[in-house]
């Protein structure tokens, strides 16, 4: 299986990409999981990125397709891969079609999670994420420690109201016209994303076996 998880921020790629990826075996590859570790390390990507991300600016194409290019020589690659947020651009998604040509593979399937601005904008501001593994938590609750690992649950810094705004603005501008880019291609699935996490991903997996 090699799928892609389009999506407004917020739209729930990360919660959905973690079941996709137990359900199927195949590696959740997330180019935003990548960048903030890149930032937490103090990496030379992650000090160039973090700017970008604080802004909810989009970092540029060159660095993102070379992460994803390194990613994809990693051997649990061979058996398939689920890619959340990425492509993002057009530009991006012309350089994964060249990257799986050249390895004689395809994409099976792209999943376009759909909300409503309102809804992604309510679920971004009450968003809490484990600063140690990453984990997503719906702040309904009022954990303080990840159920997971015991990590800090902490706010990601691109979950400010202003942050979350341009995101959404840039999600608009530049990843929106991939869902007619991979419509034309035939592999576009349209999933609501409406509705309990549960039946989120009854959806997509019905999706997945057409
Ligand atoms: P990235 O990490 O990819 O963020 P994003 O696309 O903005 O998406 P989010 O992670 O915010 O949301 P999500 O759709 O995963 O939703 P989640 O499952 O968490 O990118 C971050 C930044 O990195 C970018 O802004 C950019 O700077 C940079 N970047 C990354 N990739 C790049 C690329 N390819 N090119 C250039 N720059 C790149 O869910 C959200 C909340 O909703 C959670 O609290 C969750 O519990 C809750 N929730 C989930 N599902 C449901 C449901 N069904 N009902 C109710 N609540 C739900």
């Amino acid at each position: 299986m090699r799928i892609v998880l389009l999506g407004a921020p917020g739209a729930g790629k990360g919660t959905q990409a973690a079941k996709i990826s137990e359900r199927y075996g195949i590696p959740h590859i997330s180019t935003g999981d990548i960048l903030r570790e890149a930032v937490k390390q103090g990496t030379e990507l992650g000090r160039s990125a973090q700017a970008y991300m604080s802004r909810g600016e989009l970092v540029p194409d060159e660095v993102v397709i070379g992460i994803v290019a390194e990613r994809f020589r990693r051997t649990d690659c061979a058996k398939g891969f689920l890619l959340d947020g990425f492509p993002r651009t057009v530009a991006q998604a012309k350089a994964l079609d060249k990257a799986l040509a050249e390895s004689n593979c395809a994409l099976d399937a792209v999943i376009s999670l759909e909300v409503d601005e309102a809804e992604v904008v309510r679920r971004l501001s009450s968003r809490r994420v484990c600063g140690t593994c990453g984990a997503i938590v719906s702040s309904t609750g009022d954990a303080q420690k990840c159920a997971s690992c015991g990590g800090e649950l902490i706010t990601r810094s691109d979950d400010q109201p202003e942050a979350i705004r341009r995101r959404l603005q840039v999600y608009r501008e530049q990843t929106e016209p991939l869902v007619e880019y991979y419509s034309e291609s035939g592999v576009l699935r349209r999933v609501s994303a409406v509705g309990t996490v549960d039946e989120v991903f009854d959806r997509i997996s019905q999706a997945l076996n057409h």
